[in-house]
């Protein structure tokens, strides 16, 4: 029988790769020469994006095989989903796995900036233990209100964390979620939430109506002790007003597993301030977590291929053949 022929772009676990090996061809090509995606996609009937490129109308005009695209990643804001749906080709995410290591990493970000441990860490390796030098104290979460922007299951999942923490949720979404009884958590409106909160968690997938979605207007809203938790994307968050924000001190502290630009440049200013903690875009960067997602997008593929129904597909009107 013959095989599948699969592009593959960027780097995939070997766990994915050899799932699709077994039934696919795989196009591959190294990070160092030049992206031959468009090339490739003329003959490919699946495409594993796993170098979060721009998958656009220019891009599926050319590849008239493709039957199923899949990324290992709970966002798709580099997919334009209504181009694929005019194409017919499903497109599968990897929402539900990667929740729990999501929230672990974005609370471990509010605990980590609000109890300063980067901070005592580069103190102690710096000497300065023995020194006797004031500690960076950090503030309490107990009693303190967290706000969630983006109320989702990651968003969820944070908030059972906060709780263990002794604090207060409130939530901002689109509409009120009809559990937020059982949730233990208050709905209130993005510029209520701004003002109430001490610890801001940005977890709303980038559109067009969140991009900036915190700029200015919004850091006045903030309290001048609030803390700025993104870890959804990082144009959701205006960087020069966030810079203006955190170096006037009119908000306190800001953590960021995402940033924009991104990667950010090791010489950009927002990494000369002091009150700031950035990570490379972990959220989801465990063992078991990258490999959930790389089998999960896998599985995408082989379905997609097989012309079965996706297990995750965003846009569910094309899943079915
Ligand atoms: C990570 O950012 C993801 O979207 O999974």
């Amino acid at each position: 029988m013959s095989k599948y022929k699969v592009v593959v772009t960027g780097a995939v676990l070997p766990s994915a790769l050899s799932a699709l090996e077994e039934q696919c061809e795989i196009y591959r090509w190294n990070n160092n020469e030049p992206d031959e995606t468009a090339k490739r996609l003329q003959a490919a009937e699946g495409l594993f994006v796993a170098s979060k490129i721009q998958i656009n109308e220019a891009l599926l005009a050319g590849a008239p095989n493709l039957r199923v695209i899949a990324q290992p990643a709970v966002g798709y804001d580099n997919i334009d989903i209504a181009a694929c749906t005019r194409h017919k080709i499903p497109f599968g995410n990897t929402p539900g796995v990667l929740v729990e290591a999501t929230a672990d990493l974005t609370f471990g970000l509010l605990l980590t900036s609000a109890r300063r441990i980067h901070e005592g860490w580069d103190w102690v390796r710096a000497g300065k233990w023995h020194q006797g030098l004031p500690l960076p104290f950090g503030v309490d979460l107990y009693n303190k209100t967290v706000g969630i922007v983006g109320m989702g299951a990651i968003g969820t999942a944070v908030a059972k964390r906060a709780q263990a923490s002794g604090m207060k949720v409130i939530y901002n979404n689109r509409n009120p979620r009809p559990d937020e009884e059982l949730l233990k958590a208050e709905y209130r409106t993005f510029d209520q939430l701004l003002a109430e909160a001490d610890f801001i968690v940005v977890l709303t997938p980038l559109t067009e109506e969140s991009r900036g979605r915190f700029g200015a207007k919004e850091f006045a809203q903030m309290k001048s002790t609030a803390y700025l938790i993104n870890a959804s994307r990082g144009p959701v968050v205006d960087t020069q007003a966030l810079y203006a924000a955190l170096s006037t001190k009119q908000i306190a502290y800001a953590a960021l597993d995402v940033t924009d630009p991104e990667p950010i440049p090791a010489d950009h200013p927002l990494l000369k301030l002091p009150n700031l903690l950035i990570t490379p875009h972990i959220g989801s960067a465990t063992m078991e977590t990258r490999n959930k997602m790389a089998l999960l997008a896998a599985e995408n593929i082989l379905l997609g291929l097989a012309g079965k129904p996706l297990v995750t597909c965003v846009n569910a009107e094309v899943n079915y053949r």
